[in-house]
């Protein structure tokens, strides 16, 4: 593997595990939209296509781009076999019946429901702080809140809520430099199976009630609930994607905040600019940074032909500062009235959770700002994760008032 620093002269190169290049990716994601738009790793091998239209066409291109191997470069390349259920990575039929039960189910009315449960939660994780004169974004609430949110919304009791994210983020995560492995028994929801038991002999009005209930039609043209399993792998699903990359969009909130006073306190002044500046966090600094797909077909992009049987790593957050969509991308601007960036994805598996995701992300914010206007970052305590399918803070601890 090539490991030394990149300067000019040399020919751009980029893969997910080399640390040093995932402190800051954004140079190098810029000169790949430049100098290479289909990139090439033979280290890895896999391709990389880093301007929007680009990773917006593939995502939208199920057909020759499919998730049936995963979304995670390294699953794809190790042909991992994915349990039934698991319907992020899945394709269609069974894609379209699965995703088409848990719409049913995972309202936006349902969400905004859980607004005033969220502003409560981080009042009394934040109130439980005030005084001090450091906080953390994580330890103190992003850790925290998207587990307790998925809790609420499925009827988790809250005394199992830590183990469940404390498991995801152990299967999530990567050794430095290293792909990630594989932890089978957290994907297939060992975690929840005691209470989805209890769940049956106590229903209640809670979305794990709703799963366990509602009635679908199989690929197979087969009326039927959900059996046992595949509720397991649902629930996993939607607290494995809601978890991590929720508390990772809440450290960027306290990281680019912090180094942007003078946007900070525009937005303390107005918090109607609070949902601007969520969007703005988000595109900046994708939680997600990039999604897999496998090659189903050779594929013409930039003019070259993929083969079949080749991954492509979409790159979300090259796409998110491409110049050729955004004016002055590089730049992190809460007023920005820009077009809509690509963080939550694009095509049949764009995400179910995103209106949850920005109710908490906004009453976060509002809820940070009314208790402490004023921060700055502890730089050299603040921690980067290392994992190839998110980027965030491990911690993000700030000095307020
Ligand atoms: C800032 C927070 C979030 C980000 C950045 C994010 C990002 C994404 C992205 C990029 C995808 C598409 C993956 C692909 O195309 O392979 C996705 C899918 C998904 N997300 Fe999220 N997500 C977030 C929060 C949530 C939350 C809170 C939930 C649920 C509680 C959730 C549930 C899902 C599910 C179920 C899918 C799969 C959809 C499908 O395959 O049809 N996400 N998310």
């Amino acid at each position: 593997m090539s490991t030394e620093a990149q300067t000019s002269g040399d020919a751009v190169y980029w893969d997910p595990y080399r640390p040093d290049l995932g402190k800051d990716p954004y140079p190098t994601y810029k000169r790949m939209r430049a100098e290479a738009p289909l990139y090439y790793n033979p280290d890895y091998d896999f391709y990389a296509v880093t301007r929007f239209n680009d990773v917006e066409a593939c995502l939208s291109d199920h057909q020759n781009f499919i998730s049936g191997r995963s979304d995670i470069l390294e699953f794809i390349r190790e042909d991992m076999e994915v349990p039934p259920g698991m319907f992020i990575w899945e394709d269609p039929p069974l894609h379209t019946a699965y995703r088409t039960v848990v719409m049913r189910v995972f309202t936006p009315k349902r969400m905004n429901d859980l607004e005033g449960m969220i502003r409560d939660y981080c009042a009394r994780c934040l109130d439980a702080v005030v005084g001090r004169d450091k906080i953390d974004f994580i330890a103190d609430l992003g850790g925290q809140l998207p587990g307790g949110v998925i809790g609420m919304l499925l009827g988790i009791p809250d005394e199992d809520r830590d183990a469940v994210r404390d498991r995801v983020e152990a299967a999530l995560r990567t050794e430095e430099g290293k792909p990630m492995e594989m932890d089978q028994a957290a994907i297939m929801g060992e975690n929840f199976e005691a209470y989805i038991d209890w769940r049956m002999d106590n229903p209640s009005d809670d979305l794990m009630t709703e799963l366990l209930n509602t009635e679908f039609k199989d690929p197979e043209g087969v009326v039927r609930k959900l059996t046992k399993e595949e509720v397991l792998i649902f629930v996993n699903l939607l607290a494995g994607a809601g978890n991590e990359t929720t508390s990772k969009l809440i450290g960027w909130m306290g990281k680019l905040l912090g180094e942007h006073p003078d946007q900070r306190r525009a937005v303390a002044a107005d918090l109607s600019l609070v949902n601007n500046t969520i969007e703005e966090i988000l595109r900046f600094e994708p939680p997600g940074p990039s999604v897999a797909r496998y090659v189903a077909n050779d594929v013409v992009v930039q003019g070259q032909t993929v083969p079949a049987g080749s991954v492509m790593l979409n790159i979300i957050a090259a796409a998110n500062r491409d110049e050729g969509r955004f004016v002055d991308g590089e730049r992190f601007d809460i007023h920005r009235q820009g077009p809509p960036h690509m963080t939550f994805g694009r095509g049949i598996h764009t995400c179910l959770g995103m209106a949850l995701a920005r109710v908490e992300g906004r009453v976060a914010l509002e809820e940070i700002l009314k208790r402490f206007p004023d921060w700055t970052v502890d730089t050299d305590n603040a921690q980067l994760s290392s994992s190839s399918s998110t980027r965030g803070w491990d911690t993000m601890p700030v000095f307020v008032g």
